[in-house]
């Protein structure tokens, strides 16, 4: 596996490169979710390239960029057993400069759910996939679904700026006892890991709840509400894959979204429905 820290060595690598490429950005703390994707892409590609880079600019004020759980020779290794050809691994200074130019998350899709309670996280977001895509102009760049909101706007961006990658889709990988794995799982203590689980308890009953035919949105809410009620909620949502709210589940169509916080850990999960 090569290791290359700067764009410029990147792009120059890449300079004659006519093989397909699969791209995983990441921040690190590599985990099976990440592994999943790395493994999607070795399938459908021919050079695998992961990004490791803690973006600062989809940190708030306040929010402790600090205190990420960082894991950068475990995630060598892992990158090196997966199979991946190139882990890109820049440093802050060789992604921004002190004067930069900045993508704009949409007006409404971009402020609500998780960028009601972040405003400006998604700018962030949005800005370093730009410029790690552009870097690394991939065949296919892969996300969770776990993050179905940023997966959302990032398919809106390759959309709207007419960018030629494929963006895929990865089903959210979970632990036995249903917890999706998130790098924020590390700031959980036994107990509160023991409660996070009512999150993917509230999804599952939403999602026994459409299966008897029940598709109201309504009463699909108020009783995933019931079952989360001892954590701070900060959304519970049914959207189509357009995220637009619905009124009633559209089999095939759906996305029911929690965000809830444990301790001072806030953790995300849907199902696609
Ligand atoms: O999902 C993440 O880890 C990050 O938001 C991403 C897409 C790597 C951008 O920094």
């Amino acid at each position: 596996m090569k290791i290359i820290s700067t764009p410029i060595e990147l792009k120059e690598y890449l300079k004659n490169e006519n093989r397909s490429i699969g791209f995983i950005p990441t921040m690190g703390a590599l985990h099976e979710g990440h592994i999943s994707l790395i493994k999607k892409a070795k399938e459908q590609n021919e050079l695998v390239i992961v990004s490791i880079f803690l973006n600062p600019t989809q940190f708030l004020r306040g929010e402790d960029l600090d205190k990420y759980p960082k894991k950068d020779e475990a995630d060598k290794q892992i990158c090196k057993l997966c199979g991946v050809d190139i882990l890109f691994f820049p440093k802050t200074d060789d992604i921004y400069s002190s004067d930069e130019v900045s993508l704009l998350a949409p007006k409404v899709r971009g402020y609500v759910l998780e960028g009601e309670s972040r405003p400006s996280h998604f700018n962030g977001v949005l800005t370093v996939v730009m410029k790690l895509l552009n870097i690394v102009s991939p065949t296919r760049a892969y996300f969770g679904k776990k993050d179905a909101q940023q997966l959302n706007l990032i398919s809106l961006m390759v959309k709207q700026f007419f960018m030629s990658v494929e963006i895929v889709a990865v089903d959210t990988v979970r632990e036995k006892d249903g917890l999706a794995l998130s790098s924020r799982n590390a700031y959980l203590t036994p107990l509160q890991r023991v409660e996070a689980l009512k999150i993917s308890t509230s999804l599952r009953s939403a999602t026994a709840m459409v299966m008897r035919g029940i598709l109201d949105s309504e009463l699909i809410v108020a009783n995933m509400r019931e079952i989360l009620s001892p954590l701070d909620i900060s959304y519970v949502a049914i959207l189509n894959r357009e995220f637009t709210q619905i009124s009633k589940v559209e089999l095939g169509n759906s996305v029911i979204l929690v965000e809830a916080s444990v301790g001072n850990t806030r953790l995300l999960d849907n199902i696609w429905l």
